[in-house]
């Protein structure tokens, strides 16, 4: 698998804001990621790529700059909200856009904790663009995260690295802990409790050299195919399989599908490790019932979970996952909308959906409404309909995921 998106975005920035040099191996190949390599590069850092390696020259805490030009971070979420957090803490104003998606999502978690801490924020009614006018040293503040969001957490992390104080979070759900564990690797000491955590600033990174784990986000596409084809046989290797980001395996396990992970070993602050999956037919009886603070461990690959609890007998039913609808596209809407293209019976909620289960899906025309995770997961269910699917844009899966279609076509045997 390509590397992890969630631990690229994370890496390029703590090692542009370190002081020296740093070396990343296996950063992700997403359109995501070199969004925001495009805009540490406008901020002055210097980043070399040569395929997935870069080589990054950290300008340290005060070395980055701004030209005047807004910076775009195209479809990223991760990009704008995890910069927001640093541009918060800068001597200067920057202004932060992006894709008409992105244009159209919740800002205003982010905006009241960094004005909080002392930046002016101004906005499209709490949406981007996002004018960031930076304070130096910000307040450090403690903070009750309102939604269950890693994005918001390491945006308000970030800004705690120019704060002058103890910068907390405190969260009601656990997210991916990805930010915690990078800072620790650029040598940021932090406080953590099982739903807290503490940085105190200001606070110099840094430089390290990296390596990150296949992206278990991606892989998820491939092992939910592998499970769901009786006689398939996968192993991926060397994916991460951080406990924040592997719920969905357990899942799949209590499912009754056959999925093992080994070999996990520690990288970078990372485990990773290797997945093997069996194809069979699911023997589980019950329908399976996802809520609560399963929600934020399962958050992108919920689309997909539907798909496969289309076929596990019982079916699925997902709630409090409102979060959803304000992803790269309404999440809950899509997934409805495209399971029933398909012949599956399902009924919608605010916060969720309910799946029936054991549906012999028939091919459709399937529109992804411009989301990566919408595209791979209905691939996944035009593997196991009865007749042709077509993904209209497919290309968006370049998001997250551009060799997609290319890997999917080298392991399916026909
Ligand atoms: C991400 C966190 C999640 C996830 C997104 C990546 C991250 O978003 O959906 O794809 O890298 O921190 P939220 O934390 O906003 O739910």
């Amino acid at each position: 698998m390509p590397g992890d998106k969630s631990l690229s975005h994370r890496a390029a920035m703590m090692a542009a804001l370190a002081k020296g040099a740093s070396r990343i191996k296996s950063f992700s190949s997403s359109a995501d990621c070199a969004a925001t390599l495009a805009c540490l590069a406008r901020l002055g850092s210097s980043i070399k790529r040569s395929g997935s390696e870069l080589l990054v020259h950290g300008v340290g805490p005060d070395g980055l700059r701004a030209d005047g030009e807004p910076l775009d971070c195209a479809n990223s979420g991760t990009t704008m909200r995890l910069l927001a957090g640093i541009l918060a803490g800068q001597n200067f104003t920057s202004i932060l856009t992006g894709d008409g998606s992105l244009r159209s999502r919740p800002m205003a978690r982010i905006i009241e904790p960094l004005e909080m801490m002392g930046a002016r924020i101004s906005s499209d009614g709490g949406r981007a663009p996002l004018v960031i006018e930076g304070h130096r040293p910000l307040k450090a503040i403690k903070y009750g995260l309102r939604v269950a969001s890693a994005q918001v957490k390491s945006c308000i992390l970030f800004a705690g690295l120019s704060a002058k104080g103890r910068t907390e979070v405190v969260e009601s759900q656990a997210t991916r802990d990805h930010t915690e564990r990078m800072l620790r690797w650029f040598a940021v000491p932090l406080e953590q409790g099982s739903l807290s955590v503490a940085v105190d600033g200001p606070m110099t990174l840094e430089a390290r050299d990296v390596s990150i784990p296949g992206d278990i986000s991606s892989a998820a596409y491939f092992i939910a195919a592998a499970a769901l084809l009786p006689g398939s046989s996968l192993e991926i290797m060397n994916v991460g399989v951080n406990a924040t980001r592997v719920t969905f395996i357990d899942r799949l396990r209590s499912f009754g599908f056959d999925v093992a992970v080994s070999d996990v070993h520690d990288e970078c602050n990372e485990p990773v490790g290797t997945i093997q999956v069996n194809g069979s037919n699911s023997s589980s009886e019950s329908a399976a019932l996802l809520q609560g603070a399963l929600i934020p461990q399962l958050i992108d690959e919920l689309p997909l979970l539907a798909v496969v609890g289309s076929q596990i007998e019982g079916g699925i039913e997902i709630r409090d996952a409102a979060e959803l609808r304000a992803k790269e596209s309404d999440r809950i809407a899509a997934t409805v909308q495209n399971l029933r293209a398909m012949g599956a019976e399902v009924e919608e909620f605010t916060d969720g959906l309910c799946v029936t289960g054991q549906t012999q899906l028939r091919g459709a025309e399937i529109d992804p409404r411009g989301d990566h995770r919408i595209a791979m997961a209905f691939a996944v269910a035009g593997l196991i309909a009865k007749g042709e699917t077509e993904i209209k844009d497919a290309e968006c899966v370049a998001v997250s995921f551009p060799e997609f279609f290319e890997l999917l076509e080298a392991v399916v045997e026909r």
